[in-house]
C-alpha cells in the first residue's frame, strides 16, 4: 500500500506513526516543510520518498506540488496526524482521487463551530454556543446563553485565551485581555468531570477505544502553575458512569462520517451523569496520551494505527491490564534553569515498581514554558491495575516530587 503522510517528522509523536507504517509494510511518501536532514534517522529510513514543500499551509500550492510529484504512482491513502493538516489531507485526497474524508468533510474536525453544528444536527448534546467577532456580539451572546459561560478562541488549542465567565463583569475583563483574538466562541459552561473518548477506526468501525480522565479539568490546570496535571487512561471502560460518554462518542463518529484512523474527543460528565460533547479531532491525542494507552495494554498503538489503516485490523492483544496515569511536572521557582529535584529519591523508593516511565528536564537545563508544552518539565507514567491505588500513587508523584528552578 502506498501512503502519503503529511508531516511525517513533526510534531514529536508523529515519527512513531511513520515508523509504524513502514513496520506493517506500507510504502510511506512523506510531505513536509522540514528539510530531509531535519528528520530523525528512523523516520528517514521509514520513508520511501520525501517531498519538501515551500509552504505546507499554502494548501493549493502544496496540493499541486504533491500532484506533480506522485504522477504515475498509484496512491492508496493520504494521511495527516497533525491537526492543522487534516483539511489539507482531505484536499490532497480529492486531487488524487484517493478514498477517505474530503476537505469539506474534514472541516468539522477543525472548526469548532462547524463541528458543533454537525453534532447538534445529529441530535446530540453540546453546550449552547455562539460565534462572535465584536465586543457587542460577545455581550449579546453571553446574555442569550446566560451565566456561567465560557469564552474561547474559535481556533484554539491548549486552553489558551479561554476564560470562565461567572458574571457580566468577568466578560468585560475577558474582553480586555482578548483583543488580539479575531473570533471567539461563547458557550454555556458545563460543570463536571472532563473526559476523553479516543478511538482507532477502520472502515467506520471502532477497533480500539480509550476513555481518559483529566485531573483536574484542563482549564484549571492551565490557570494554576503549581498544579501537576494528570491524564488517566482508564482500565475499566465498562464502568457505568462512562457509558453515556462512550455512546455519545460512537454517535459523534457516525455523525461526522469518520472512517479511518485516530479520533480524540473530549466530553463532560455532569454531576447528574449526563455526557455533553466538548470537541473532537480526527487525529491522535497529544500530551503523550498514545503512550498512556500503550501502558494500559502493553500494546503499541502507533503500529496498531498503521495496521488498522493498511490492513483494516489490529492483530495485537488490546486488553487493558492497567490504569495508566500521565503526570506532568512544572518546575517551581523563579529561576530559568532546573537546579534540583526535591523528593525524587522518596518517590523512587516508595513507588518505583509502579512507575512505568519518567522523563524530567535535566538538571542545569532551561525550564520549559508550561503554557506552551503540555508535558512541562517532565512526564511520568504511573500504572496499577486498581484505579483507587493508581490515583493515590499518582497524587504522590504530583505532590511529593518538586522540580526546582533556580
Ligand atoms: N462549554 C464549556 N464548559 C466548561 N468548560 C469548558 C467549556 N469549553 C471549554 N472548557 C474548558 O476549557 C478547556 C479548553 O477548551 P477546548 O477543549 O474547547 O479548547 P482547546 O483550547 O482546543 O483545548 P485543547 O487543549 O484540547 O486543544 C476545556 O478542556 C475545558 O476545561
Ligand atoms: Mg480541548
Amino acid at each position: 500500500m502506498n501512503v502519503i503522510l503529511i508531516s511525517p517528522g513533526f510534531p514529536h509523536q508523529i515519527p512513531y506513526f511513520t515508523m509504524g507504517l513502514a513496520r506493517v509494510g506500507a510504502k510511506v511518501y512523506g510531505v513536509g516543510d522540514q528539510p530531509i536532514q531535519a528528520l530523525d534517522e528512523g523516520v528517514r529510513r521509514a520513508l520511501s520518498g520525501y517531498l519538501q514543500v515551500k509552504n505546507l499551509w499554502d494548501e493549493e500550492a502544496t496540493t499541486d506540488e504533491i500532484h506533480a510529484w506522485v504522477r504515475g504512482k498509484s496512491i492508496d491513502r493520504v494521511e495527516c496526524l497533525w491537526e492543522p493538516g487534516v483539511v489539507l489531507a482531505g484536499r490532497v485526497r480529492e486531487a488524487l482521487d484517493v478514498p477517505g474524508l474530503t476537505a469539506e468533510q474534514s472541516i468539522p474536525l477543525r472548526d469548532k463551530v462547524a463541528m458543533k453544528n454537525v453534532i447538534e444536527a445529529a441530535g446530540l448534546r453540546t453546550p449552547k454556543h455562539a460565534r462572535a467577532t465584536t465586543a457587542k456580539e460577545c455581550r449579546a451572546a453571553a446574555e442569550a446563553i446566560g451565566y456561567p459561560a465560557i469564552i474561547k478562541p474559535i481556533a484554539g488549542a491548549g486552553s489558551a485565551d479561554t476564560y470562565e465567565l461567572r458574571s457580566p463583569q468577568d466578560l468585560e475583563n475577558a474582553l480586555k485581555i482578548l483583543q488580539h483574538v479575531p473570533e471567539v466562541s461563547i458557550e454555556e459552561f458545563i460543570e463536571g468531570e472532563e473526559h476523553t473518548f479516543d478511538t482507532v477506526c477502520a472502515n467506520g468501525e471502532i477497533l480500539f477505544e480509550n476513555v481518559g480522565w483529566y485531573r483536574p479539568k484542563p482549564l484549571v490546570a492551565r490557570l494554576n502553575e503549581w498544579i501537576s496535571p494528570q491524564t488517566v487512561c482508564l482500565r475499566d471502560i465498562e464502568a457505568p458512569e462512562l457509558q453515556p460518554g462512550r455512546v455519545l462518542g460512537r454517535e459523534v463518529i457516525r455523525a461526522l462520517g469518520f472512517r479511518d484512523g485516530f479520533t480524540h474527543m473530549e466530553w463532560f460528565r455532569t454531576p447528574k451523569g449526563e455526557a455533553v460533547f466538548g470537541e473532537i479531532g480526527g487525529r491522535p491525542p497529544g500530551g503523550q496520551m498514545v503512550h498512556g494507552m500503550n501502558y494500559t495494554t502493553d500494546a503499541d498503538l502507533f503500529v496498531g494505527w498503521a495496521e488498522a489503516l493498511v490492513k483494516g485490523r489490529i492483530s495485537q492483544d488490546l486488553r487493558k491490564k492497567y490504569n495508566a496515569c500521565l503526570v506532568f511536572k512544572r518546575a517551581q521557582g523563579n529561576g530559568q534553569r532546573v537546579v534540583r529535584y526535591d523528593g525524587l529519591d522518596r518517590v523512587l523508593n516508595e513507588i518505583g515498581p509502579h512507575l512505568a516511565h519518567m522523563e524530567l528536564t535535566p538538571l542545569g537545563a532551561p525550564k520549559k514554558d508550561w503554557r506552551q508544552v503540555v508535558q512541562g518539565d517532565g512526564w511520568i507514567v504511573v500504572r496499577h491495575p486498581e484505579l483507587r491505588r493508581m490515583l493515590e500513587l499518582s497524587d504522590r508523584v504530583a505532590s511529593d516530587l518538586t522540580l526546582v528552578a533556580g
